[in-house]
């Protein structure tokens, strides 16, 4: 009986079991509708969501608040009257902090006259001065003009910006950051009639047409003095290179034509005592210069005008221009891109040099005669030549410049130290900020303020 009554109870539970499972399916299932609703409600309320953000920037262009819709006149005319307050509360700002020195100098004294008080108000929006930039520059500099002004950059770093991408986006621009490989002629300058300062991340500025940018009222600034020490630097490892033939002695070995060490192998020329002529003596020329002294070098130069005062200093001597070709074994060229100079180094000054000379080129292509060079080079009237520049660049890897055993290319890389161009970068940054604030910069062109 006891058994019997067990055996009744555990089918009871048994069932009591399957029904709570029946349950749990309906429950489930009931469980997973529901979440399949709420899903579905979910997108519906994001997708809502998004049309009210879409809508809700749209109000906001056609109120004339956002980037797209800054060329509309009215939306213009309040930024100028912004910017000119602005200006204002600047100058107010300078003034009053101005007083508040001269009342601190009175309270040692004895003086209790109270400072005044005076808010920091910026009336309007940053970024209302819009610049373009025509390459990623380094971050400092580039959130630099960020944190001040309104940017818009073409965002690659190794590709140049196309000339119509340029020209639409100079139309807003009030400054202009661009590089040495922009050209910057009237149908850009043209494009921009905004525009108050162009500022270029180099020490060369032969891209920049500086005297139509006068007329038109643009300050040209560029980037002298921190690119010197670096440039001379590679301007000596070119030297060394060409001399000591580094570049054809290492392909050498990659092709197998290193079977043993031969007298003559890959033997070059001596740079220790060698003379040197400099082409050109500004502050790249000069840090030359000393870079040779260390090599117990004869340096000679020549230059529109000579310094006598440097040629002490420096140890020095002047020679003119046929006589230093005639007699250095190393000569090195450090002058501007201008009419005077192209072509300067040509056939005829090819021709006087030594036949064990070397020639080196890290300041623009123009300034040598690239098919004179060339047979010079083919035919044994010079020895090697260094060169960082082209007339075109970049050059064509098929340039017959670079079929030649005695030639050490590279590609314009005279600046490209880290620190130097995060130096240039700033530099160029902070001119630019100078004329847009109405201040004068420190490193017009010459020829480049208004
Ligand atoms: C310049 O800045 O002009 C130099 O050519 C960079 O190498």
């Amino acid at each position: 009986m006891a058994l019997k009554t067990r055996l009744s109870d555990a089918l009871e539970i048994k069932m009591e079991i399957k029904n709570l499972e029946l349950k749990i399916g309906e429950l489930s299932a009931a469980g997973a509708k529901l979440g399949e609703s709420i899903a579905a409600r979910n997108e519906a309320v994001f997708r809502e969501s998004s049309e009210v953000e879409a809508a809700e920037q749209k109000i906001k262009m056609l109120k004339g608040e956002m980037e797209p819709l800054k060329t509309d006149p009215e939306h213009r005319h309040r930024v100028q009257e912004g910017v000119k307050l602005e200006n204002e509360v600047e100058t107010k700002s300078r003034n009053v902090s101005e007083l508040n020195k001269k009342i601190e100098s009175l309270h040692k004294a004895g003086s209790t006259a109270r400072t005044i008080s005076w808010p920091v108000i910026k009336i309007t929006e940053r970024g209302e001065k819009m610049i373009y930039l025509t390459r990623k520059i380094p971050e400092p500099a580039l959130q630099y003009l960020q944190e001040r002004f309104a940017c818009r950059f073409w965002e690659e770093e190794n590709i140049p910006v196309p000339r119509e991408v340029l020209r639409r986006e100079v139309g807003e621009a009030e400054g202009l950051y661009c590089m040495l490989s922009d050209r910057i002629d009237r149908e850009v300058i043209d494009a921009a009639p905004r525009l108050k300062v162009i500022s270029t991340m180099a020490v060369g500025f032969d891209n920049i047409d500086v005297e139509y940018a006068r007329q038109r009222g643009i300050i040209v600034t560029h980037t002298p003095g921190v690119l010197t020490e670096a440039t001379a630097d590679l301007a000596f490892a070119l030297l060394m290179a060409a001399g000591r033939r580094l570049i054809e002695a290492n392909r050498a070995i990659y092709r197998g034509e290193w079977k043993t060490w031969g007298p003559l192998f890959m033997a070059g020329r001596d740079i220790y005592g060698a003379s040197l002529g400099i082409i050109g003596l500004g502050r790249i020329g000069q840090a030359m210069a000393r870079r040779a002294r260390g090599f117990a070098m004869k340096v000679y130069y020549f230059s529109r005008r000579r310094n006598m005062e440097l040629e002490e200093k420096e140890g020095i001597t002047y020679l003119p221009l046929e006589e230093l070709l005639k007699s250095c074994d190393f000569v090195s060229l450090h002058v501007p891109a201008i009419p005077e100079t192209t072509g300067m180094i040509g056939p005829k000054e090819l021709a006087v040099m030594k036949p064990t000379a070397i020639l080196i080129n890290t300041a623009r292509g123009t300034v040598v005669d690239e098919n004179a060079l060339y047979q010079a080079l083919k035919s044994g009237t010079i020895y090697a030549a260094g060169l960082d520049v082209f007339a075109v660049e970049p050059v064509d890897p098929n340039h017959p410049l670079l079929q030649l055993p005695n030639v050490v290319a590279l590609p314009h890389i005279g600046s490209a130290s880290i620190e130097t161009r995060y130096k240039m970068a700033r530099l160029a940054a902070e001119d630019l900020l100078r004329v847009l604030n109405g201040e004068q910069p420190r490193f017009p062109v010459p020829g480049g303020l208004t």
